[in-house]
């Protein structure tokens, strides 16, 4: 069990991983949406899915920490290098998986994949990403 727990709604985005940015808050809630889908297809289709998956949320992650590390630069976030080297991280293990699908597809399951990237998710935005929030809500001040 991942750290969402194993309730109904685990694996949905919740209020509590607002940090105050809409695009930002939009990509996140987008994130969550497109692991629920791809659970959804993986459970109907075949192998092929658990690739397409990694492939689109690996292309939107990439997106998506380009933004977010964009808007970290322009609140002036001290803890911006500290970020990306997770983000790269995270690119990278989705990267081997991509890897180990391409060379070898039924060692990487749907299962096993898309908890993993979910709970990275919930773990990363309430442990990191909510770091920032207070960044977000001065930018502009005086
Ligand atoms: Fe929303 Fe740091 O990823």
């Amino acid at each position: 069990m991942g750290p969402c727990g194993d309730a109904p709604e685990c694996g949905a985005w919740r209020e509590s991983f607002r940090i105050g940015d809409d695009l930002i808050d939009g990509q996140h809630q987008t994130f969550f949406r497109m692991v629920a889908e791809a659970q959804e297809r993986a459970d109907r289709g075949g192998v092929e899915v658990v690739g397409r998956s990694l492939n689109f949320l690996a292309s939107y992650a990439v997106l998506h920490f380009r933004d977010e590390e964009r808007l970290m630069a322009a609140c002036h976030y001290p803890g911006l290098a500290e970020h990306q080297r997770a983000h790269q991280a995270f690119v990278v293990q989705v990267a081997a998986l991509l890897k180990t699908f391409e060379t070898a597809p039924s060692q990487v399951t749907a299962q096993e994949v898309l908890p993993m990237i979910r709970d990275w998710l919930v773990f990363h935005i309430l442990g990191m990403d909510k770091q920032f929030e207070p960044w977000v809500e001065r930018m502009g001040k005086p």
